[in-house]
C-alpha cells in the first residue's frame, strides 16, 4: 500500500482508520474521502488530503484515484443495520450500486479493495454458537442482504478480474471516538456514555442476547493486516469472520459496574433491534482468519471496558 483511498472517511470507521493509516503510511499518502455534509475536521482535515468521495459518482473517484495515484481503497460507505431497514433503497444504491462504482475503479487502475462484511451476513438458520467461516447466509435484512453480496461482488471481481478485494465480517465495534449510528450493537457504546455521564442506561435488546463485539483498536488493526497479508496464503477473501469477544447485555453491564458500582440499567427492548440481534449469531469461529493470516484480537471485555471508560472519561468530563 502507497497511496490510499479511505471512502467515508468520517463515519464510525473511517474517522479512526484513515489517522492510523496516516501514522503507518504518512500523512500525504493518504486521502480523506467523504460526502458534502460530513466534511472532515480537525485532525481528518489538517492530517492530509482530503476530497469528496461519493460512491455514487464513479467518475468522480475515479479522478481522484488517478489523481493521487491510488492502489488501494477503503470503501467504508454503508448504513448501518437498524438505519438501513428504514431506508432499503438508499442502502442498496450506497452498500451495492456504489460497490459496483468502487469495484471498477479499481478494476481500470489496478487498486486493491477493502468493503467491510458484518456478522448481519448470517440469518436465522445459520449455526448460532461458533458460526463457521463457510456457512448458511440467508439474513432477513437488507443490510445482511447487501453484505452478503458484498462479499460475492467482491469474490467475483477477484475471480473474473484478477481485482484484489478482501474483507473482514466486522462484529460490532465499540469506540470512543466517533459514534455509531443506526446499528443493532449500537447499545454497546451507548451504555459506556450512560456509565461515563452518570445517567441510568435504557437498554433496547433483551437480557441473554448474546452478539459478538471488537474493540475499535483491534477492528482497525483486522483491516490492516488483512490488507497486508501475503496473498497467497488467503484461501478465502471476502470476508472472513472476526471476533473478540461475545457478550449479552447483563455481562457488559456486570463489568462496567465493576468499576461504576452506582450504574443501573434497565431494559426496554425495540422489537426491530431485539429481531435482528437474535438473527445474528452469538459467537463466531474465526478460525480461518487466524490460520490463513494470523488474526489475534488484543483486548477482551474487561480490558475493552477499563480502556473505555478511561478515555470517554477524559473526552466527556476531562478527567480519568
Ligand atoms: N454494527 C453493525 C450494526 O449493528 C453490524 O455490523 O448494524
Amino acid at each position: 500500500m502507497k497511496n490510499i483511498l479511505v471512502i467515508g472517511s468520517t463515519g464510525q470507521i473511517g474517522s479512526e482508520l484513515t489517522t492510523e493509516l496516516r501514522k503507518r503510511y504518512g500523512g500525504e499518502h493518504v486521502v480523506a474521502g467523504y460526502i458534502p455534509g460530513a466534511e472532515p475536521k480537525g485532525e481528518l482535515a489538517e492530517g492530509g488530503p482530503s476530497a469528496i468521495a461519493d460512491v455514487t459518482n464513479g467518475e468522480q473517484m475515479a479522478a481522484i484515484v488517478r489523481e493521487y495515484q491510488i492502489d488501494t481503497i477503503y470503501n467504508l460507505a454503508a448504513l448501518l443495520s437498524v438505519v438501513a431497514e428504514q431506508k432499503p433503497r438508499l442502502a442498496w444504491k450506497i452498500g451495492i450500486d456504489g460497490l459496483w462504482n468502487v469495484l471498477e475503479v479499481a478494476r481500470e487502475n489496478q487498486c486493491a479493495v477493502f468493503t467491510p462484511s458484518s456478522i448481519g451476513s448470517f440469518g436465522p438458520n445459520t449455526p448460532h454458537e461458533l458460526t463457521p467461516q463457510d456457512t448458511i447466509q440467508r439474513p432477513k435484512t437488507i443490510y445482511g442482504v447487501s453484505k452478503v453480496c458484498t462479499e460475492l461482488l467482491s469474490d467475483y471481481y477477484y475471480t473474473k478480474y484478477g481485482v484484489d478485494t478482501r474483507s473482514v465480517r466486522f462484529p460490532g465495534l465499540i469506540s470512543y471516538v466517533t459514534p455509531p449510528g443506526g446499528g443493532t450493537t449500537d447499545y454497546a457504546v451507548d451504555i459506556f456514555y450512560a456509565a461515563v455521564r452518570g445517567e441510568k442506561f435504557v437498554c433496547p435488546i433483551a437480557k441473554g442476547t448474546r452478539m459478538d463485539m471488537m474493540y475499535m483498536p483491534d477492528g482497525l488493526r483486522a483491516a490492516i493486516e488483512l490488507m497486508e497479508a501475503n496473498p497467497d496464503k488467503l484461501i478465502h477473501r471476502n470476508g472472513f469472520n472476526v471476533t473478540a469477544m461475545s457478550f449479552p447485555p447483563e455481562k457488559i453491564y456486570a463489568e462496567i459496574r465493576k468499576r461504576v458500582p452506582d450504574f443501573k440499567m434497565v431494559y426496554e427492548v425495540d422489537p426491530l433491534k431485539q429481531s435482528i440481534a437474535e438473527s445474528w449469531p452469538d459467537s463466531l469461529d474465526d478460525s480461518a482468519a487466524r490460520e490463513e493470516w494470523g488474526w489475534r484480537p488484543n483486548f477482551g471485555l474487561a480490558t475493552m471496558t477499563r480502556d473505555m471508560l478511561e478515555k470517554l472519561s477524559i473526552k466527556l468530563l476531562g478527567k480519568q
